[in-house]
């Protein structure tokens, strides 16, 4: 009899337990949940296109629970205002698995940091100093001469096996790399044959370390009794985080001995924030958390978006065809595009806000937590919840948009729509407290990345392919790649001499 007690204790505090939640809260409707697990299982790997289904059934603010954690997700407009401007003082805080409190050191950075004074002071240092007009300028010949070199790159593949397809991530891939590491440290991880070097090399490998780190905690993540079973190999957290140490310091002293050398610091990221270490009290732990931050937002962000509006324009020739003529009209063919035309080029920049609308490289952007109880659209959402805004819903809601799946550019002519989070029908970037502060340099580099491949390129899909039978399904996962990458047939449009990269150093 004692021996049944015992077993049966747990149990009836668990149930006590969740008929107190109940009648405490009156939380969205949802899928019911399973005991111990909620609905882990019911899941569907695309997460937002599995929550916009259930958001048909259940309405667009629905619950969905990861074994003890309530996860409360919101698909129109509204709501997505209620979350991200009406309540966003509550919900700005973020959900941290085990993995990222070791990544981050339990939020000492700026992406896994709960708002409060540190994330302030570091969100102070990438809109006033990082992210600039004044820097984003003058770090704007790296970005031209990474697409300079992504170009010539597919004009030499394209001369060497003409008609043949090229698989369009693989360059984009590359130049996201060697962008993204020259503008946080202002070096280009090449050797003297033009191939990644060993710093780079190693670079690369923490990159995918983290993420495989980030992914490897599965279920015991959301059911915190359980973890006693699958323990945290701390081992090989320690070892990624002195490897990271271990190369920015090298990079560090590098710089050290350049600035000793030239008597002046250079504009990327780190030189910056070296600089400036002192006024703004960042302590050296800081500084690396924040650099690797931007790698992590920053790298694929831009890329994912370029390859999602290449299929779209190899799928829709019309659209092609019709930004083609505008930089046609407004650049000719004696010279390659630069980002100082992107303002003169409206129906590109009305492209590529179609292509986000449709693909937004992060659909749910990234969770926020409640730092108290809250209420959105009348339901209780209990402190500790985490919260997402499906962007990706909201911005094929039919409520609000004509036509929703068609890709059609010219809606933006029609009306124009912001998109760096202030108007919540589309929110690519998020909005409010959190909004991404690298909104504009993703929009600048994405515009022109795009305009430099329409301009200098016709796209057809490969012989035998018909342009509707392009897949656009989405891989699983935070960012979205595409399941499918696109390949298509690049018919250069320019004199040959244009496709010459002609370096910068800075
Ligand atoms: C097309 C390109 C990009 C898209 C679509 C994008 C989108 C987003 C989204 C949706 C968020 C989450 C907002 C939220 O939690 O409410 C975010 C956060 C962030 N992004 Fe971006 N991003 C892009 C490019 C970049 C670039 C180029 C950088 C830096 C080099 C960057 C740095 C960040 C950082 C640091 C955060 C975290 C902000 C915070 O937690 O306060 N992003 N981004």
């Amino acid at each position: 009899m004692a021996v049944l007690l015992l077993f049966s204790l747990p149990l009836i505090a668990v149930l006590l337990y969740n008929l107190s939640f109940r009648l405490r809260y009156r939380i969205p409707p949802g899928p019911r949940p399973w005991p111990v697990v909620g609905n882990l299982y019911d899941v569907k790997p695309v997460r937002f296109r599995c929550y916009a289904e259930w958001a048909r059934s259940y309405g667009p603010i629905l619950s969905v629970w990861f074994g003890s954690t309530l996860n409360v997700i919101v698909s129109n407009t509204e709501l997505a205002k209620e979350v991200l401007k009406e309540k966003d003082g509550q919900l700005a805080d973020r959900h941290r698995s085990r993995s990222a409190v070791k990544l981050s050191r339990d939020g000492q950075d700026l992406i896994w940091a709960d708002y409060g004074p540190h994330y302030v002071k570091v969100r102070k240092v990438c809109t006033v100093v990082l992210f600039s007009p004044k820097r984003l300028e003058s770090l704007r010949p790296i970005r031209e001469d990474e697409i300079a070199v992504m170009l010539e790159s597919i004009f030499q593949d394209s001369a060497a096996a003409s008609g043949k397809p090229v698989v369009i991530k693989k360059y984009l891939a590359s130049m996201a790399f060697h962008n993204i590491t020259r503008l946080v440290f202002g070096k280009r991880f090449v050797d003297a044959q033009g191939a990644v070097d060993k710093q780079g090399q190693e670079f690369k490998a923490i990159a995918i370390n983290g993420l495989k780190l980030g992914a490897s905690l599965a279920m015991a993540e959301h059911i915190p009794w359980l973890r006693w079973m699958f323990p945290l190999d701390e081992d090989a957290f320690t070892q990624h985080g002195v490897r990271m140490e271990r190369l920015t310091r090298d990079i560090m002293h590098e710089h050290t001995l350049a600035r000793h050398k030239t008597g002046g610091a250079k504009n990327h990221f780190f030189d910056a924030l070296l600089t400036l270490k002192d006024e703004y009290d960042l302590s050296e732990d800081t500084i690396i958390a924040l650099l690797w931050d931007m790698i992590a937002a920053g790298m694929d962000t831009p890329a994912i978006s370029v390859e999602w509006a290449m299929a779209e324009l190899v799928r829709n020739p019309r659209v092609q065809k019709k930004a083609q003529e505008e930089l046609d009209r407004v650049i000719g063919h004696d010279r390659v595009m630069t980002e100082l035309d992107i303002p003169n080029l409206p129906y590109l920049q009305c492209v590529v806000k179609e292509s986000l609308r449709l693909h937004p490289p992060t659909p749910l952007m990234l969770p926020h937590r409640a730092n108290s109880d809250v209420k959105i659209g009348g339901y209780d959402i209990p402190k500790g919840s985490n919260v997402h805004v499906n962007v990706w819903a909201v911005a094929r809601d039919p409520v609000v948009w004509k036509d929703p799946l068609e890709f059609r550019p010219e809606r933006f002519v029609e009306e124009d729509v912001d998109i760096k989070g202030h108007d919540f029908r589309l929110l690519p970037f998020g909005a409010g407290r959190r909004v991404c502060p690298g909104a504009q340099l993703g929009l600048d580099l994405s515009t022109s990345m795009i305009g430099h491949l329409l301009h200098q390129f016709e796209w057809s899909p490969p012989s035998g392919v018909r342009a509707e039978e392009i897949d656009l399904r989405e891989n699983p996962g935070t960012v979205t790649y595409m399941k499918t990458p696109v390949e298509a047939v690049p018919k250069p449009r320019l004199p040959a001499h244009l496709y010459k990269r002609v370096p910068v150093d800075i």
